[in-house]
């Protein structure tokens, strides 16, 4: 009762200041997008002066001398000899090429969809025709062209290139804008931005209201964002007959969207490479006389990996994948090669991409073969940093007067963007590991090798058992082709696949779009928002429609956490859920965390989930790597554990010793500083919605109140709970879907013998033959009821009914009553405010 009271108190307070502070989301945009006299309402940039505003006959005048005006500009500028060197650069574009037909198509059709090779000119070229064709006709300065890209930083690059294309500083003609950072002006007329940012934009500005030209591109990734776009502007086209859409495509198989799009015509770019010579496995043994390493002799690193393969899987899934892939190497015929390399194939494990394969070649590489960039693909930012800390240290590889080693993946900074396209110096070898990222988003030109592990993160779902992952999962076909692409550019390349001619043959021809394997949870949140109607009708007019199971599921979920009502519509929890751009529950903990102020551990708890586990265990050092572990535990929770692992490297690491630190204490250096990082954006992202004030970090009144933050904790895992149930020597655990269920090896929890607490929360349940839990944290009865479940008005009796009634059971009818009344307080008090 002591923290109840307590917690009340702070959150009244709380809700006061924000209160005074700002008011509703929804006042803000009815606000922005009825202010009159903006040309393209896109955050009042466009704003025009109230007296020149209202008179129409001025603003035509404005603009017609402003599209002189740039055109004169461009004129200069390509006549310069730094221009005219751009100029022929552009044109020796093959989308260059075809500029006259593709702008004669657009201007004949409301939708075009056109698709190229990657690299042959379209995201850097096609929104640069329609810019030069309207400032031609003198139409420039009142054309709005938005061009979306699925990542940031591919907004961010491209932007910046094309700018300089036009010889222009960014943010004059061309800008972009992403999530918390962006480059416009008032005479911006191209706007690269995430496929995100038009999608928020849409939320104030339903009509897109100014804007002449969407163009969307990548979209044969078949992203659920653009995915999601589509079925919107696919129902706005009428209504905007005016408005051109513009969709491109690295692949050729287009007939999917122009079927979407009632027939819509199609553009194809011919392409141009290099002929590209092909490495499998086999081949590369054979070529090198390499010898892989058996399965039990793979390093720590190798051996951890496989570890989380084999037990993050859902089992359907992994067997799925595993017996493809087994039975396409047992089926295959290897018998041209030599002994050493079919016994070297028989003993490949498909889990473990082996780094010193890839050392070796990228060795053979600098030391003997013609001069050019090397593009290694790897499956994401952990893999690529591990392997970079492992190449540093390689006498060749990391001598940086022989080899420049970059990395390219999602968030690198910009510094190290730049970087990747430049030539290195004479002598120097560039070698670039990426992630999927520069399979067709960003174009490395000197690229000349391309080493292929053969598999990329992708984030999965299984419907039936609930249950997200991401996980490293072999590419498609499609992918691999374009991965070997990329060696083609500027002369014959050669391409090394990491695994065997078989397991290529195994896959699947493409990879299957994004709204059919995730979580639909935030994307019925974003329908919601965008006051989209019924969430599976709305779903039901996609490209491809998702499952009905998985769709339920997640509104089922979203009403259980209180995002949605009993209505489906939106509560105001969901609205500011829709702002964060991360899984719901991780949210609600942002959000309460900064309620409550205990912000600080629970932004390292929310990043912590969202990166590999810090804590590592070597197999030959286990138990070494338990003792340091313990030195964390006591509180029966993974997430506290983690925070106080935290809390112990940021004071090493302000002292100069974090690394020395995580390597004594068995953390993974990488990991700590992902979670720092990952923080510092969070804070950004709390600040950018106005849950936490700008100008102060104090958000941490309370946050050494250890229940309090397992309250929080609670809060966002719910209704991820089981209960714990003691007997003699140790004690088990239930939840209401399965029964009993088992907690991973490395959980703090799994060493204690008695658990002081009745309840378990937890981050993810996985089945693997029974259900294990990962990451929990013990809870009492009273955060169970009073932080537990949705928190919604009228959710108090429900909340006791779905604790089947295990808790009101046992307790004192007395005191049953006093938490149901105080749990009722709780919900008005929430509700009203
Ligand atoms: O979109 P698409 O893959 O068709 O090609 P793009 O991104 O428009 O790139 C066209 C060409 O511009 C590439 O082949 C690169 O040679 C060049 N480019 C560059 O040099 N630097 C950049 N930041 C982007 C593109
Ligand atoms: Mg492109």
């Amino acid at each position: 009762i002591t923290t109840f009271t307590q917690v009340n108190a702070y959150f009244e307070e709380y809700l006061s200041q924000k209160s005074r502070m700002k008011k509703s989301f929804s006042d803000l945009f009815s606000a922005r997008s009825s202010s009159n006299g903006s040309i393209g309402t896109d955050e009042g940039l466009f704003e025009l002066p109230e007296p020149l505003a209202s008179s129409k006959a001025v603003m035509e005048k404005i603009l017609c001398q402003r599209s002189l005006q740039m055109r004169n500009q461009q004129q200069a500028w390509q006549e310069s000899p730094e221009g005219r060197k751009m100029l022929e650069f552009r044109r020796s574009l093959p989308a260059y090429k075809k500029k006259e037909e593709i702008l004669s198509v657009i201007s004949r059709n409301q939708v075009v969809i056109i698709s190229g090779e990657t690299g042959c000119g379209k995201t850097t070229q096609i929104p640069q025709f329609i810019l030069e064709s309207e400032i031609e006709s003198v139409q420039g300065a009142s054309c709005n062209i938005i061009c979306t890209q699925p990542r940031r930083i591919s907004a961010m690059s491209v932007s910046e290139r094309v700018a300089s294309e036009r010889g222009e500083k960014l943010g004059e003609s061309v800008g972009f804008k992403v999530r918390l950072e962006g480059m416009k002006g008032r005479d911006t007329h191209l706007l690269f931005c995430t496929t995100g940012i038009l999608l928020r934009r849409l939320l104030a500005d339903r009509k897109l209201k100014g804007v002449t030209h969407v163009i969307v591109d990548e979209i044969h990734e078949r992203g659920m964002n653009e995915d999601f776009l589509l079925i919107i502007l696919k129902e706005l086209l009428p209504e905007r007959p005016e408005l051109k859409l513009i969709l491109m495509s690295a692949t050729l198989d287009a007939e999917l969207f122009s079927l979407y799009f009632n027939g819509a015509p199609i553009m194809f770019i011919p392409g141009f490479t290099y002929p590209v010579t092909t490495h499998f496995l086999e081949n590369i043994l054979e070529m090198t006389g390499y010898k892989l390493t058996p399965y039990n002799q793979i390093d720590d690193y190798g051996q951890e990996r496989m570890w989380k393969a084999n037990k993050q899987a859902p089992r359907k899934r992994k067997s799925q994948i595993a017996s493809t892939v087994e039975d396409a190497i047992r089926a295959a015929d290897f018998k041209d090669y030599s002994p050493q390399t079919q016994e070297s194939l028989l003993c490949w494990n498909p889990d473990c991409i082996g780094f010193s394969l890839i050392e070796y070649i990228l060795c053979h590489i600098c030391e003997n073969e013609r001069p050019g960039a090397v593009l290694v693909f790897m499956t994401g930012w952990d893999d690529i940093s591990s392997l970079k800390e492992k190449l540093l240290t390689h006498t060749v590889l990391g001598d940086p007067n022989r080899v420049l080693l970059l990395t390219c993946h999602g968030s690198m900074a910009s510094s190290e963007q730049r970087l990747i396209f430049e030539e290195p110096e004479d002598g120097v070898r560039k070698v670039v590991l990426t992630t999927n990222i520069a399979e067709t988003s960003i174009t490395i030109n000197d690229v000349v090798f391309v080493l292929d592990c053969g598999k990329a993160k992708e984030t999965s779902y299984d419907a039936l058992n609930n249950t997200p992952c991401l996980l490293p999962t072999w590419i498609s076909k499609v992918s691999a082709q374009q991965r070997r692409g990329r060696a083609g550019r500027v002369h014959p390349g050669e391409c090394y696949h990491l695994y065997p001619r078989c397991v290529y043959d195994a896959f699947a021809e493409y990879q299957l779009p994004e709204i059919l394997r995730t979580p639909l949870q935030s994307l019925c949140l974003q329908i919601k928002s965008l006051k989209l109607g019924s969430i599976s009708e709305f779903l039901s007019r996609a490209l491809q429609s998702p499952e009905i199971l998985a769709v339920q599921n997640a509104i089922e979920y979203l009403k259980i956490i209180g995002a949605l009502d009993e209505d489906e519509n939106l509560t105001i929890l969901g609205r500011y859920l829709t702002m964060l751009p991360m899984e719901p529950k991780l949210g609600k903990m942002l959000i309460l965390g900064a309620i409550f102020n205990c912000l600080d551990p629970i932004l390292t708890v929310v990043a912590g989930l969202s990166v590999r586990d810090p804590f590592l265990t070597p197999m030959d050092k286990k138990d070494l790597a338990d003792a340091a572990k313990s030195q964390f535990c006591g509180a029966y929770s993974d997430h506290l554990a983690l925070v106080r692992a935290y809390e112990g490297w940021k004071d090493a690491e302000m002292n100069l010793g974090g690394d020395e630190y995580c390597w004594k204490n068995f953390l993974s250096s990488q990991s700590m500083k992902a979670i720092d990082a990952l923080r510092r954006e969070f804070i950004c992202l709390l600040k950018d919605i106005g849950l936490v004030d700008s100008n102060t970090n104090s958000c941490n009144a309370w946050s050494s109140d250890l229940n309090l933050i397992r309250a929080v904790i609670c809060y966002g895992l719910y209704p991820g709970i089981c209960s714990v149930v003691h007997n003699e020597k140790s004690f088990s655990l239930k939840t209401m879907e399965d029964g009993q269920v088992l907690l991973y090896s490395n959980s703090v929890n799994a060493r204690e013998t008695k658990i002081p607490y009745p309840w378990l929360v937890f981050n993810e349940k996985i089945k693997v033959n029974s259900v294990f839990l990962r990451d929990s944290t013990a809870v009492s009865d009273s955060v169970v009821l009073l932080f537990g479940g949705s928190l919604l008005k009228g959710d108090a009796d429900n909340h006791f009914k779905m604790l089947g009634g295990y808790l009101v059971f046992f307790m004192e009818p007395s005191v049953a009553e006093m938490y149901q009344s105080l749990r009722r307080e709780l919900d008005d008090f929430i509700q009203n405010k």
